[in-house]
């Protein structure tokens, strides 16, 4: 493993003001975006709609990272560069999602578990080669009165650190995501005490399997009352309930956390991280690494038509910029 390689990854990644943009979307998840605003999911379609996010002019201004799919990492942009080639020379880090997805954990009441620890030294070296400098693996937990089960939540904790070891000796930084969804309509205690949970697991695996804490990225769910649970609770109370958590979880040790979106608007999760940082100052970067909550605005302005690809870049920039000023809690709120 070349610690000066991790080292000099993580300090791209984390530049304050900057986030990542997660642009990972299985086959199965770009289908359902695409059917959104009505568009095919084919193989062309899902070139240009990543060759319009990429060549987003700028974009280097506030995403340090961009994490790529396997047919991504693979594509090239109509110039004949590769797409990570391509985000190299914009002063971007390509990045990869290299977990396989879920897959019932048996001996549970429908919880998941997450697959692809099988050849996965071999797929790093292989995306390395192509560009790949970091690495996500997402795990997935769902409240319920009784769940997580402690099973979901040890299992989960074991392959993410797994992941993560296996990535750093191969010179990658690794994203450690583990998810707590927001469905349900479970309260912001039950949430809190469930993340709390979940990460105190993960920060137990990481540290039997000797990860180095300075080198990886954690990247949560803020902690959310349910879509379901009414009533809602105002920004300052998510952001303080998160804040809480994350200090109770996480070493000061972690350089940086960046939150994924989940399923909130692209506002509510502006509006939540930018109160996250006004609660500062924290040992850890509080950044973004949102799929939704970037990509919703711009491909609702792109609608499949090259037409509209400069207004979708724009959405994109725009989005991108009010969550680097929420990165540094100076986002002003309407
Ligand atoms: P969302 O921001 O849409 O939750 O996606 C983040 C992500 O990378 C999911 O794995």
């Amino acid at each position: 493993m070349s610690r000066q390689e991790l080292n000099n990854t993580i300090n791209q990644l984390i530049a304050r003001g900057k986030g990542i943009l997660a642009a990972d979307e299985s086959s199965g998840t770009i289908e359902k975006r695409f059917a959104e605003i009505g568009l095919e999911s084919t193989v062309e379609n899902r070139q240009a709609y990543r060759e319009l996010l990429f060549t987003t002019p700028n974009l280097h201004d506030y995403i340090s990272g961009v994490i790529l799919f396997d047919e991504t990492i693979k594509q090239n942009a109509q110039s004949g560069q590769s797409f990570p080639q391509l985000l190299l020379a914009s002063g971007i880090v390509p990045g990869i999602k290299v977990d396989k997805g879920l897959v019932p954990l048996v001996g549970t009441n429908n919880e998941s578990i997450t697959d692809g620890l099988d050849g996965l030294a071999q797929r790093l070296m292989d995306y390395k080669k192509l560009g790949a400098q970091f690495a996500k693996w997402r795990a997935v937990f769902t409240i319920t009165d009784e769940q997580p089960s402690s099973l979901a939540m040890t299992e989960n904790a074991q392959i993410l650190a797994r992941y993560a070891a296996i990535c750093q000796s191969l010179g990658v930084v690794p994203i450690v995501e583990p998810e707590v969804l927001m469905d349900g309509n479970h309260s912001l205690q039950r949430c809190a005490s469930v993340s709390t949970a979940v990460l105190q697991a993960v920060f137990l695996a990481l540290e039997a399997h000797q990860v180095i804490l300075e080198h990886m990225i954690l990247k949560p769910s803020m902690v959310l009352p349910g879509k379901a649970h009414q009533p809602q609770n105002d920004v300052m109370d998510v952001a303080r309930a998160t804040i809480d958590v994350l200090r109770k979880c996480v070493p000061a040790a972690v350089p940086s956390i960046n939150f994924l979106s989940g399923g909130q608007s692209p506002e509510a999760a502006s509006e939540h991280l930018n109160a996250i940082n006004t609660l500062g100052p924290q040992p850890w970067n509080l950044s973004f690494s949102f799929a939704r909550a970037l990509q919703e605005p711009c491909l609702h302005a792109w609608l499949g038509k090259q037409e509209n690809v400069a207004l979708a870049q724009k959405a994109l920039y725009q989005g991108a910029k009010l969550n680097s000023a929420a990165c540094l809690g100076k986002l002003h709120v309407k």
